[in-house]
């Protein structure tokens, strides 16, 4: 393909050098003519390993060149990619002035293009809001309907400087972000023997890639961190504590705990996580992120008896009420304060647990149940259709995998439903309300 890329900071340079190694014809595009200047000489605007020589070996081939006409390159390239940098606004936003300037001009290039269909990929980290403000400006400038005769995608990049051009060559993952079958099949021809997983979504998606991923690897150091600072003060060596912890590729560094859904709850995590804020207090060592974790986690319980609340029902449903499916440990467990909050608004509560026999309950499980839900027995029924039936909400917690058949319970058609656990069989109910996502499914990811 014939590729411009516009901006030619960390991002940008190394594209540049990339796409033109991968076998496209690249035209570099910045508004600072001193770094249009190193890229015809071959040099690289930027220090990153390996990129001023693929830079030099391109510029001479012919496949490389650099200009500060926007407009001209936009009117003659099958892809634009914007590399411009996204600083924070004063409030901490993200400042797409220098986006929307790039994409106004690409727009505006595009009119003349005579190519049928034109992808710009954006590969500037940018939050949702600022990609629809672009793609509406792309199409009221360019003249051309989006996903037919323009195409936009957001393209996170997820290179680490020092280490970008390998990181180029061999990426975690691929996301592109598209508006269209059109910009995808476009996008696709990027990378053509790259050995990655190529994940396909909607922009909005891959935007909110790039945030989780940078949050996560924050969250990660900082919480390394207050492991630190903990075990430092007991005279405790952390790197051996972390280096044991990152052994653990079962629970601690893997899938496990990371889908969105219900707050956490149980006999060890908040007490284990109390017994460490308790610690560091005597200690006086600020721990903010651990602190934080168990407030938030205490917000997300309120958040969800608000919204079971918002729908102002006469009787709620409630599938699954121990901290998780298969166990009746009510120790802490998040639907226990919501039913409690719930009675106490005089709201009619039933509950099914596949697991639970209340009178079975012993100890200090017993105790803690029965504190906060004194009736509980007379709440909690082993006929799942007898506690649906009637029901103005129903509260999905357990996803009763080989247990129910969701086809056979007849949910009200009236009800709505607030699956915080993520059941594929009941998104077609039309009262369906996922906890964190919509009834369809918005991902779906496509071999390499
Ligand atoms: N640096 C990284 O490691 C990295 C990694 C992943 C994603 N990102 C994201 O990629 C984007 C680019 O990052 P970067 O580090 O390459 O930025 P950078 O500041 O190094 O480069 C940005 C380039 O854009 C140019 N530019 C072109 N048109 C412009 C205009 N109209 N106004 C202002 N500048 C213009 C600037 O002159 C500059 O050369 C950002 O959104 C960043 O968050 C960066």
């Amino acid at each position: 393909m014939r590729i411009g890329v516009y901006g030619l900071g960390y991002v940008g340079a190394v594209s540049v050098a990339g796409l033109a190694e991968l076998g496209h014809d690249v035209v570099g595009v910045d508004i600072n003519p001193a770094k249009v200047e190193a890229i015809l000489a071959g040099r690289s605007p930027v220090t990153e390993p390996g990129v001023e020589e693929l830079l030099a070996r391109h510029v001479g081939s012919g496949r490389i060149s650099a200009t500060t006409d926007g407009l001209e390159v936009a009117a003659s390239v099958d892809l634009m990619m914007l590399a411009v940098g996204t600083p924070s606004t004063s409030s901490g936003g993200v400042d797409g002035r220098h986006l929307l300037t790039a994409t106004h001009q690409i727009a505006e290039g595009i009119r003349t293009n005579p190519r049928p269909f034109v992808a710009v990929v954006n590969r500037s980290t940018s939050l949702p809001a600022v990609h629809a403000e672009l793609m509406a400006e792309l199409e009221a400038t360019s003249g051309r309907a989006l996903g037919d005769g323009v195409g936009y995608a957001c393209h996170p990049e997820f290179l680490r400087e020092a280490t970008g051009l390998s990181d180029f060559f061999d990426p975690p993952v691929v996301v592109f972000g598209t508006d269209s079958a059109a910009t995808t099949a476009r996008c696709r021809e990027l990378y053509p023997a790259l050995d990655a997983d190529v994940i396909e979504v909607g922009v909005g998606e891959a935007a909110m890639v790039k945030y989780a991923s940078n949050c996560w690897h924050a969250a990660k150091v900082t919480f390394a961190n207050e492991i630190g600072e903990l075990c430092h003060r007991q005279g405790i060596d952390s790197s051996s504590v972390m280096d044991i912890f990152c052994l653990d590729d079962k629970l601690n560094i893997s899938t496990k705990y990371l889908r969105p859904g219900s707050p956490f709850g149980g006999s060890c995590l908040p007490k284990d996580l109390r017994a460490v804020l308790d610690a560091a207090r005597e200690m006086a060592i600020v721990v903010p992120m651990l602190q934080a974790t168990l407030l938030s986690n205490h917000d997300q319980i309120e958040a969800l008896a608000d919204r079971i609340l918002s729908d102002g029902p006469s009787r709620v449903a409630v599938i699954g009420f121990a901290f998780k499916e298969g166990t009746d440990d009510l120790r802490e467990a998040p639907m226990v304060p919501v039913v409690e909050r719930l009675i106490g608004k005089g709201v009619d509560v039933a509950i099914y647990d596949a697991t639970l026999a209340v009178d079975e309950l012993v100890g200090a499980n017993a105790a803690y149940a029965l504190a906060t839900v004194p009736h509980l027995a007379d709440l909690v029924s082993d006929d799942i259709i007898a506690v649906v039936n009637e029901a103005d909400v129903i509260v999905v917690s357990h996803r009763l995998d080989g247990t129910v058949d969701w086809a056979e319970v007849a949910l009200p058609a009236e009800a709505s439903i607030i699956d915080t656990v993520g059941v594929d069989t009941l998104r077609a109910h039309p009262g369906y309300d996922g906890l964190f996502w919509p009834s369809t499914p918005g991902i779906h990811a496509a071999g390499a």
